[in-house]
């Protein structure tokens, strides 16, 4: 059996999950969601891991019913990394190299064999720059902060303003920015749907860069 890989590479709420959740759910394939790796470091280590740490830590991840679930001493923790303050620290520990190696060479090693739709920051620029799709999800500031808040019930003002401090980090940090991918097509998701954006993705299934 060969790979085939979709990337979702984008800004913090902008719908990179919910999208990769709907084409796991009816298309087969299987969601890596890469952020959750640097918010479980983040939860687990805090923001200042070091690398002896990271080389101890044990993360049980499982594949079921075409979604990760990250277990940690024995732990169910996917479901408790979404607070913002976990996204907060996972952008800052997200900018050390050691870090990205791990979460990088952890992924890869996951996604060898099927189908697989990664979202998070780098995912078609550096993780799989082979790709078969690479998606670059946007929508404006105020629209993911609105979807965010409703997501995770935290106030409105608060998310935005933390989603536009993880943004410049994100986008302005040293190794591994967020960019649009080379060869990536860009999906504005402010007025679309995922319905929209799932209509998008499967017309975009089988083009190639010079479709763009
Ligand atoms: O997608 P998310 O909000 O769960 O990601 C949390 C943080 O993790 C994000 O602000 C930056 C970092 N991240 C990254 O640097 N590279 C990725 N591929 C995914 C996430």
């Amino acid at each position: 059996m060969g790979r085939f890989v979709i990337t979702i590479d984008g800004p913090a709420g902008s719908g990179k999950s919910s999208i990769a959740e709907l084409l796991s759910k009816r298309d087969g394939f299987v969601h890596i969601n890469s952020g959750a790796f640097y918010r479980s470091i983040a939860f687990i280590l805090g923001d200042k891991p070091t690398d002896e740490e990271l080389k101890k830590l044990k993360l049980d991840v499982r594949i079921k019913d075409g979604k990760m679930i990250v277990f940690y001493n024995g732990e169910r923790i996917d479901d408790k990394l979404q607070a913002e303050s976990i996204g907060r620290i996972a952008s800052k520990i997200a900018k050390l190299s050691f870090v990205r190696d791990f979460v990088n060479s952890t992924i890869r090693k996951v996604a060898m064999n099927g189908m697989f739709v990664v979202d998070g920051r780098d995912c078609g620029s550096v993780m799989f720059k082979d790709a078969d799709l690479k998606i670059y999800l946007t929508a404006s500031a105020e629209e993911r902060a609105r979807r965010r808040a409703a997501q995770t019930n935290e106030d409105y003002d608060f998310v935005l303003k933390e989603i536009k401090d993880r943004d410049e980090q994100d986008k302005n940090r040293e190794i591994a920015p967020l960019v649009k991918p080379y060869g990536a097509f860009e999906i504005d998701s402010t007025k679309l749907d995922i319905e929209g954006v799932y209509k998008r993705i499967k017309s975009l299934m089988g083009k190639s860069d010079e479709d763009r």
